[in-house]
């Protein structure tokens, strides 16, 4: 028997999945690291927790499914996108990386803008420049820290700095490099222009690969830490969404993932390269060979319900310890005895800024509508409602780019739970559906390497023999309603505090 292993570094913690040629999950393993915020809207993490993660999860996958290592015919990558990893000379950690939610370069990215000038920079790198992309946190470095910068020898992603530590090769491929904006999207290679543009030098970039294309071979010295066979191929993998997306069967016109996560994601498979004039969506290189994808991000998904539980659920999460159980299911089970639309209770879930639909940084959090019959589980089913009106706001533009979507895939941490399910199903007033693997992108990772050595002769090949949909919920006619009643004020409530939330930043 042939098997393949996925390797996810998440934002809260890297996952490793061993799984067998037909999709089925033979061992897993999850390590957590911390997430550093010294300052308001800032985000960073150390590449070496990563790498500890790594090892740790992969060894304990070895030992608790006996797989002998040789029978591992491919390793695949994912992870958090737009982090920054700068290596030194020896290959060793500058600094450590400013990751994708971190907020701090709005002037880099009017720097971007200028340089490259607003249409040209669309043109090329498919997207507006934005806080979140890696591009803009290279010229913060450059601008704010340049002892760093003098240090730098290479640049490369989360997931791409586990493949320098598993294999010694300096390589990323086209969908996460996507995100880096200094892509070429519609043509998959760095570009020329942007790079001399910003003046960053190409040399310090890794080699761009298709992501089922086998990048570097496990080295000695990993093997030795991390129990794998030396010389096990290792395949580009992709960037949790499009990696997600594979592992939820995302190639394809028609069906779309809406996943809830850190962020929260709706993501769709394009034959063309498609971009939404006004960037309010992302339009990234497919880890399919010639497909792109388009993706709206919210910014604090599952996000906001973890800030929820871990300041205001003190009690469900001591209960839930007794109980041997989560503190979400706790959590939700409050939320499901408050009415549809919670009264009027509107969250905006802008913890960390937004993305989709706004593109503004300064946005905050939102508690609008309160009244005293409001109470602490009215606030739990509001942050739920919140972050599907902002998954509702991502849908809304890639219908309106034309882009068929006739089933909704849910997928990630909130797409386990069958209550937020069904408030998407009426959200969107669209079936979701959920499928038999819940590993995402670490399956979609694997799925890939699986192409990579030969497992499969194309990705799809790989979905269509490993992915079936499994439950189906229909919107449910009063909630329909009731979500189109209040999405208007949803809207309307961005526009009026803008003005607001910038006063507060500054
Ligand atoms: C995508 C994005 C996030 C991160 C973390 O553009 O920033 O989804 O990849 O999951």
């Amino acid at each position: 028997m042939s098997y393949l292993l996925g390797i996810d570094i998440g934002t809260s913690g890297t996952k490793t999945v061993l799984f067998n040629e037909s999709g089925a999950v033979i061992a897993s393993s999850l390590a957590e690291y911390p997430l550093y915020q010294l300052n308001n809207g800032w985000a960073e993490q150390a590449p070496e927790d990563w790498w500890n993660a790594a090892v740790t999860t992969v060894r304990e996958v070895l030992q608790k499914s006996g797989v002998n290592p040789c029978d591992i015919k491919g390793i695949g990558l994912s992870g958090q996108m737009h982090g920054l990893v700068m290596l030194d000379s020896e290959g060793r950690v500058i600094r450590k990386s400013i990751i994708w939610c971190d907020q701090r370069t709005v002037k880099e990215c009017d720097e971007i803008t200028a340089r490259v000038g607003k249409q040209r920079l669309i043109e090329i790198t498919a997207n507006p420049a934005l806080t979140g992309f890696t591009a803009s946190k290279i010229l913060w470095v450059k601008n704010n820290e340049p002892q760093n910068y003098a240090k730098v020898k290479k640049i490369l992603l989360p997931k791409d700095y586990i493949r320098y530590m598993l294999t010694g090769e300096f390589a990323t491929e086209v969908s996460d490099a996507s995100g880096m904006q200094l892509l070429d999207v519609p043509n998959r290679c760095w570009s020329n222009e942007v790079l001399s543009k910003l003046g960053i030098d190409k040399a310090l970039l890794a080699e761009v690969y298709e992501s089922y294309e086998i990048s570097g071979r496990i080295s000695k010295t990993a093997a030795e830490l991390t129990g794998l066979m030396a010389e096990t191929p290792v395949a580009g993998g992709a960037g949790d969404q499009a990696a997600g997306a594979v592992g939820n069967g995302i190639v394809k016109s028609g069906i779309v993932s809406s996943t809830i996560g850190t962020s929260g994601v709706v993501f769709a498979f394009t034959d063309s390269v498609t971009i939404d004039p006004m960037g309010r969506v992302h339009t990234f290189c497919h880890a399919v060979p010639n497909a792109w994808h388009i993706m709206g991000v919210t910014q604090s998904a599952g996000l906001s319900l973890r800030w929820f539980r871990d300041n205001f659920c003190i009690s469900e999460i001591d209960a839930a310890k007794c109980m041997m159980i989560d503190a979400y299911d706790l959590m939700t089970k409050e939320a499901e005895h408050i009415e549809t639309g919670c009264q009027g209770l509107i969250y905006l879930p802008y913890l960390m800024g937004e993305r989709t639909p706004h593109l503004d940084p300064y946005a905050k959090g939102v508690f609008f509508g309160v009244s005293a019959r409001h109470t602490k589980p009215h606030m739990l089913r509001a942050v739920m409602e919140g972050v599907s009106y902002s998954l509702k706001d991502c849908m809304e533009i890639i219908l309106s780019m034309g882009i068929p979507v006739t089933e909704v895939r849910a997928s990630g941490g909130g797409g386990k739970s069958s209550f937020w399910r069904q408030m998407q199903a009426s959200m969107f007033n669209k079936e979701v559906t959920t499928i038999n693997s819940s590993e995402g992108p670490a399956f979609g990772a694997a799925l890939l390497a699986g192409v990579g050595a030969g497992i499969y002769n194309s990705v799809s090949e790989a979905c269509e023999a490993t992915i079936k949909t499994i439950s189906a919920q229909s919107p449910e006619s009063t909630e329909v309603l009731i979500y189109e009643k209040y999405y208007p004020v949803y809207k309307k409530l961005y526009t009026s505090l803008k003005g607001s939330f910038k006063e507060i930043s500054i």
